[in-house]
């Protein structure tokens, strides 16, 4: 039986990962420990609440005390660390809580991990501490290219540069203390559940209620996608296969300029809802807007590591991604006006009172 420590289980891709380990490890114990930023939505994991295996815990990664506490009182063998502050726009307008969370808590993390596993007579062979990162620290490619294991670290936004820091500290555990680790570095993803100031969410938002669709710059940065539960399997198989100390890249080997995603996104909403109120395309809404500050311009994941040593692939190809993130945000609009409005903030509370 696994006693797992989910951080930021409310958040976009953790959200999806409690989920999918519920379904997957049916004897496993799993505590969601998440601040509840504006990213975590606590409505996310509403159908697996009252699930007898898991435990919610609203609490922040950077109090040490609080993490040594359940370590002890969950006996917890696996971390897998999603927690953090993930938006790279929002790490040029305010980078002060990116270092906080991203760097402090992964530290304060590792030390209450290194504590209680690592201690005297402990047997710590069963211990997994997987880190959830990006291609972000790897910076921007060129027309070609790809990222691998081996790709120097050259990250260029406060969001990218935490997360790296991040890793660093990570590794450093494994050679200095021997913590069992892990780590990912994963491309974009999407799917349901994503917070609706990231681009796919945004523009699918903002398309069906006929506003303005912003692509920065010339709209060819080029990312690539993954679907959200594809990630969540890689993950998956790391924590359950993966061999100690080493890191996997995860990639959707699917590159798409932005532009390419704008326009895909306003098509299928033609096709589906109709033409706008005027009889026009939504292609018609796009706008140039100026660039963010450091676009990074091309990232794209070499995903043989972990194809060959673990056997994980995307199952899902992006055709049939979007169609599904398509057909999921036009059957939950109440999810998206709850995070528009904010009242998603009040969910915690209602459920639990003030605790
Ligand atoms: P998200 O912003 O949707 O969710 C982050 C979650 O962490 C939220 O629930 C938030 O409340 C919680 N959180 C933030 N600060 C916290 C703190 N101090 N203590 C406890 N909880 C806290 O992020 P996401 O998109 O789901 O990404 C999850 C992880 O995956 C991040 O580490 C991110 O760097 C990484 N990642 C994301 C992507 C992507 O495309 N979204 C791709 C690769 C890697
Ligand atoms: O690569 C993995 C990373 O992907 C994760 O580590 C990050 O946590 C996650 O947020 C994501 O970062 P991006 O910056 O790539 O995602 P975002 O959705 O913000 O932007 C995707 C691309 O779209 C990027 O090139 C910027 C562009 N964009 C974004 C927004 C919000 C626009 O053109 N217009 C927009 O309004």
């Amino acid at each position: 039986m696994k006693r797992l420590l989910v951080t930021g289980g409310c958040g976009f891709i953790g959200s999806n990962f409690v989920r999918l380990a519920l379904q997957q490890l049916p004897d496993c114990r799993l505590v969601n420990l998440d601040k509840l930023t504006y990213a975590g939505n606590h409505e996310n994991l509403k159908d697996i609440a009252n699930d007898p295996r898991y435990r919610f815990v609203k609490g922040d990664i950077t109090d040490g005390t609080l993490l040594e506490k359940l370590f002890a009182e969950e006996q917890i063998d696996t971390v897998i660390h999603f927690a953090a502050e993930s938006h790279v726009d929002r790490s040029i307008t305010g980078p002060a809580e990116f270092i906080q969370t991203n760097i402090v808590g992964t530290f304060t993390l590792l030390e209450a991990a290194r504590k209680y596993w690592l201690a005297d007579n402990k047997d710590s062979s069963q211990c997994r501490f997987l880190h959830v990162s990006t291609d972000e620290v790897y910076g921007s490619l060129g027309d070609t290219g790809y990222f691998t294991e081996e790709t120097p670290y050259d990250p260029r936004s406060p969001y990218s540069s935490s997360k790296a820091s991040s890793d660093h500290l990570v590794n450093a555990y494994f050679h200095t203390y021997g913590l069992p680790i892990l780590m990912t570095n994963c491309s974009n993803n999407y799917g349901p559940y994503h917070f609706p100031e990231k681009l796919i969410p945004l523009i699918l938002n903002n398309a069906l209620n006929g506003k303005d669709l912003p692509v920065y710059g010339d709209g060819k940065n080029v990312r690539d996608w993954l679907y959200v539960v594809d990630h969540c399997e890689a993950i998956l198989t790391v924590v359950l296969n993966g061999t100690i100390g080493e890191t996997y890249n995860v990639g959707g080997n699917n590159e798409k300029q932005n532009i390419e995603i704008v326009t895909t996104i306003c098509d299928l909403l033609d096709q589906k809802v109709g033409l706008l109120p005027d009889g026009e395309a939504r292609r018609t809404l796009i706008r140039y807007v100026t660039d963010r500050p450091g676009h990074d311009r091309r990232y794209a994941i070499d995903a043989s590591k972990i194809k060959k040593e673990l056997g994980w692939s995307p199952a899902v190809t992006f055709e049939e991604g979007i169609l599904k993130t398509v057909d999921w945000y036009l059957d939950n609009p109440e999810w998206i006006s709850a995070v528009l409005d904010g009242s998603y903030q009040n969910y915690y509370e209602e459920m639990y009172g003030n605790r």
